[in-house]
């Protein structure tokens, strides 16, 4: 029996997808509704952000597995490219899972 690796493969057709924080080890369910910052804020996490538009890269946080959805304005097309850092604030995933240093 394989197993299917949700950070290889797509999100759901609705949009939703799950943040697994490695640090903390809580595993966070982002509606399509609400961005990865305030799926951290309701779980009690304190991220710093500021603009929460893209535009000033306060919440960039480190991506440890999975594909950023980028949104932002702040990183290189190189740098999205990469897809080892992603503001939560408004970028999303393409990968059922994302798992963050956090
Ligand atoms: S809060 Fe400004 S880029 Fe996310």
């Amino acid at each position: 029996m394989s197993q299917t690796d949700p950070t290889q493969t797509p999100l759901a057709s609705d949009g939703s997808f799950e943040v697994h924080l490695q640090k903390s080890g809580q595993t966070l369910q982002i509606r399509p509704d609400q961005s990865i910052l305030q799926a951290l804020q309701e779980a009690g996490h304190e991220v710093p952000f500021s603009c929460s538009q893209g535009v000033c890269g306060t919440c960039l946080t480190p991506v440890l597995a999975g594909q950023p959805d980028h949104w932002d304005m702040y990183l290189t097309p190189e740098e999205q490219a990469q897809g080892n850092v992603i503001m939560v604030c408004c970028s999303r995933s393409q990968t059922a899972r994302l798992v963050l240093d956090l």
